[in-house]
């Protein structure tokens, strides 16, 4: 079992940074003044509607992550201090959506009954199958929001700019906190780890995928999301190399556990 204390003190290094450096508000920290600067447009207000409404899943997301970590004051406190910093993602979208007129009241009212209509189940069982795919679902969401704050900088859109800037640097931290779980993990039982890394990449899609109606076409015309390339390239091989593995021990590791389970 790996001991509570590094959990602990993990969350506590992580709660430092994001209080001391890491908060934003929305109130005093994005630029609203700046938004009629820019045109606006239909494929603008369709990413942006589409990463709200991913974000908008949050009391699913949440229930179960605390679910699985609950017993535990690192983990459990993490998940809590995480669903905080994630709130004020779907918050900064509504706004903008709304405050920009890409959107009237009437219709993000109609759009937030069509969202929660459905529910997020988690992809997978167990807290250790849900951190690796912690680690990964954070790393692309962070290389979508970062892509989408060096668009917004070269289309001189500082609104969006500085909204990208905050989340993105927001994603980096979780996944920075999950690699490090992980790496946890993986020192308490290396092998029975890496399968489960190796499951979760063959099975991975975000969580809007197959959630949200036309969820890749809305990225793709919005221009939104990262391909298959990118994901393994900047997010899956950084994470194997910080954890310092490879995809040949990955593979090992999956034909071990097959032959264990035949
Ligand atoms: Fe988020
Ligand atoms: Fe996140």
């Amino acid at each position: 079992m790996i001991p509570k204390e590094k959990f602990y003190r993990a969350y506590m290094e992580f709660f430092e940074t994001a209080e001391r450096k890491r908060r934003w508000n929305i109130f005093d920290d994005v630029p609203w003044d700046k938004l009629s600067a820019v045109a606006n447009s239909e494929e603008r207000a369709i990413r942006i509607e589409t990463y709200c409404a991913e974000e908008m899943y949050l009391p699913d997301y949440n229930v179960a992550g605390v679910e699985m970590t609950r017993g535990d004051f690192g983990l459990a406190w993490f998940q809590t201090c995480w669903t905080h910093e994630e709130s004020r993602h779907g918050l900064v979208f509504r706004e903008y959506l709304i405050r920009s007129g890409l959107r009237t009241q009437e219709q993000f009212d109609k759009f937030e009954t069509d969202t929660f209509s459905r529910s997020w189940k988690p992809p997978f069982t167990t807290r250790r199958q849900m951190t690796c795919y912690g680690a990964l679902q954070e790393s692309a969401t962070y290389l979508a929001y970062k892509a989408q704050k060096d668009r917004a900088e070269l289309e001189n859109d500082k609104t969006l700019e500085t909204i990208f800037f905050f989340v993105s640097r927001d994603e980096a931290a979780h996944a920075g906190f999950y690699r490090e779980m992980l790496a946890l993990e993986l020192a308490e039982d290396r092998s029975g780890t890496l399968a489960d890394i190796a499951m979760v990449i063959a099975n991975f899609k975000m969580p809007g995928d197959g959630l949200i109606p036309h969820y890749q076409e809305h990225l793709r015309i919005g221009g939104g999301g990262i391909s298959a390339r990118q994901f393994f390239q900047r997010a899956v091989l950084p994470t194997l190399k910080y954890l310092g593995t490879t995809r040949d021990e990955l593979k090992g590791a999956v034909t071990l556990a097959l032959g264990a389970a035949s």
